[in-house]
């Protein structure tokens, strides 16, 4: 087997050229996935490029032996529950999680659950967001509840906002589910936060009682540090220039945008804006400074001038992938995401209700 820090030591340049020579010699048993949020390298080496839910589609469609997805583990997590069992999906660093993903345990989402539904008296709608563990989706699943994507949000908060006598409880993107329900008509105070840190939830008995959706107290930590601030400036120096944010962004960058809308949406919008418009994009900065060589006719610059990256997405980087497929070429499986039978039946409940729902 090769170790790791045996290709630590090659310049990036060598470690991309022989992960390029590992990619060739695997030929059709390999499909690599490149989220967009991947560095340029990344994106370059991937055979498929996608925003999560359309790479996880797109894997279940395949054929080959390995699919190694450069993303974060609930993608590959989710690929694992969409491919065949003898296909394996590889996360070249395991560590490449969801910071946002990681504030929602099952544990926690059990205890939520318990707490609503055993003390206070109510009937819980569990909407979970992809970005998060298989085993919480599970837990969706066994409560009969769904999954939703940024894309898809609306659609999936419309529905269960229409189930007569539930509370819908939103993990774990307290943002996407506030910003998707008071776009559908939901107030702010119908709107309590759930924080799992605290037995009772912290907000008040009554808070929850009264409450259309429950927002679950978790965030990513790349989206929310894009401020009204950044907002404002642009419409002072720059005021022809649209803002165009993800509804992972704080409420109040929301409002202040004048689109908002999941990855696919961001890129839809500026394929189709015409040649010599000018945009502010709230979003990851591999994919703002892609789009923006992507589109030369048009003017595309970060909404926030300081830089959001998201790290755990940059771990994938030229020297795992190298690594991955080298051992790979040799025989060697690293880094393999499994998700159990168990887990993979009742996750797969409440994809497969996203699915017929959208
Ligand atoms: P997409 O579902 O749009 O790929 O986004 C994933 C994500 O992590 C956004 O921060
Ligand atoms: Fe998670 Fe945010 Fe990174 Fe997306 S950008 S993978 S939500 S931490």
């Amino acid at each position: 087997m090769i170790d790791f820090q045996d290709i630590r030591a090659l310049s990036e340049n060598e470690a991309l050229e022989r992960a390029r020579a590992a990619r060739a010699a695997l030929g059709s048993r390999l499909t690599i996935l490149g989220h967009h949020y991947q560095a340029d390298a990344i994106v370059a080496m991937s055979d498929i490029t996608g925003d999560s839910l359309e790479l996880s589609r797109k894997a279940g469609g395949l054929e080959s032996e390995f699919i190694v997805f450069c993303g974060v583990h609930f993608m590959a997590e989710s690929a694992d529950m969409l491919t065949s069992p003898e296909q394996k999906v590889i996360l070249p660093d395991l560590a490449a999680g969801c910071s946002m993903a990681d504030m929602a345990t099952y544990e926690e989402l059990e205890a939520a659950l318990e707490y609503l539904e055993q003390e206070l008296g109510l009937s819980i709608l569990p909407i979970t967001y992809v970005n998060s563990s298989a085993a919480v989706k599970a837990v969706v699943g066994r409560h009969g509840g769904v999954v939703c994507t940024s894309t898809n949000a609306p659609k999936i908060v419309t529905w269960a906002l229409a189930q007569p006598g539930k509370t819908v409880l939103f993990a774990p993107d307290q943002h996407l589910g506030r910003n998707t329900s008071f776009k559908l008509g939901v107030p702010l105070e119908a709107m309590p936060v759930w924080d799992p840190k605290v037995h009772d939830g912290g907000a008040g008995d009554d808070a929850y009682r009264n409450a259309r959706v429950i927002l679950w107290k978790g965030h990513c930590s790349v989206h929310t540090r894009m401020t009204r601030a950044d907002v404002d400036q642009w419409r002072l120096t720059d005021p022809d220039r649209k803002v165009l944010v993800h509804p992972e962004c704080v409420f109040e960058v929301v409002q202040a945008a004048d689109l908002a809308g999941s990855t696919s949406f961001i890129l839809k919008t500026l394929e189709q804006a015409p040649a010599g418009s000018k945009w502010a994009v709230g979003t990851e900065v591999n994919l703002v400074r892609r789009l923006s060589q992507l589109h030369p006719d048009k003017d595309v610059v970060p909404l926030s001038r300081i830089q959001c990256l998201c790290s755990t997405m940059f771990r994938i980087d030229p020297w795992h992938l190298c690594w991955i497929l080298e051992n790979l070429e040799r025989g060697h499986v690293l880094n393999q995401v499994t998700v159990d039978a168990d887990t993979r039946h009742w996750a797969g409940q409440a994809l497969e209700r996203m699915l017929s729902l959208s």
